[in-house]
């Protein structure tokens, strides 16, 4: 089996295993970076690890358009079903659900969430199972160690970690938290998008992992 692995840019990823997607912080409308419309997007889910603008982006439209289920917080999952989507999958650190491809779990990440003004509940990370193997998107956070923990109980094969600096880690806390979670491939994200971030991951260097430097719009298939 395959992974398709796109990156939308910023912390942005569909993923699919050629018959079900998941699109992870579609930021797509206003970011400069990237390649894809709201309306080049299929999925099935639409999962948020928090509620800031370059995470949360098209969602409502994505999720209206592909009839999608939207995963994130509780405070996430109201506001979204508000704004008149049905298919909701709220949760919290710790919990997991399922889907139709595997499942998502919601990790802890130490970060904020708000969106226009409102509490969004808490920021997280998430491992998505999908193809038979799992994907830990650690969402904008600060280092920390239990990321090592969460590592032995969900054994991701894959990490995207924010290595821009400034409202996450930089490339060389990156490098710890990667060494933390010890998957087989990082990619880095949150970086290059706008001025204030790290403009390349040169100082995300994790030893014993490879490291995949994805351009946004680029797609992967993932075999491992
Ligand atoms: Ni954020
Ligand atoms: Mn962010």
């Amino acid at each position: 089996m395959s992974l398709s692995i796109t990156f939308l840019g910023q912390s942005g990823f569909r993923l699919s295993d050629g018959t079900h997607a998941i699109v992870i912080d579609p930021f797509l409308s206003g970011n400069p970076v990237a390649k894809h419309k709201p309306g080049d997007i299929t999925c099935d889910y639409v999962a948020l690890t928090h509620g800031h603008q370059d995470h949360f982006g098209d969602t409502i439209e994505l999720a209206k358009a592909n009839n999608a289920t939207v995963i994130g917080s509780f405070e996430i999952c109201n506001y979204v079903n508000e704004k008149g989507i049905e298919k909701i999958e709220p949760g919290n650190v710790g919990g997991t659900i399922k889907t139709s491809f595997g499942w998502v779990a919601f990790t802890q990440a130490f970060h904020s969430s708000s969106f226009q003004g409102a509490y969004m509940g808490m920021p997280m990370g998430l491992m998505v199972n999908i193809d038979g193997r799992t994907f830990y998107h650690t969402g904008d956070t600060g280092l920390f160690s239990d990321m090592k923990l969460l590592s032995e109980i969900y054994k991701p094969e894959i990490a995207a970690i924010p290595i821009g600096d400034r409202f996450t880690m930089d490339g060389a806390l990156a490098t710890r938290a990667a060494e933390f979670i010890k998957p087989k491939v990082a990619i880095p994200i949150h970086y290059k998008t706008m001025d204030l971030l790290a403009q390349d991951a040169s100082a995300f260097r994790p030893s014993g992992i490879t490291v995949k430097e994805l351009q946004p719009g680029e797609t992967w298939e993932y075999s491992g």
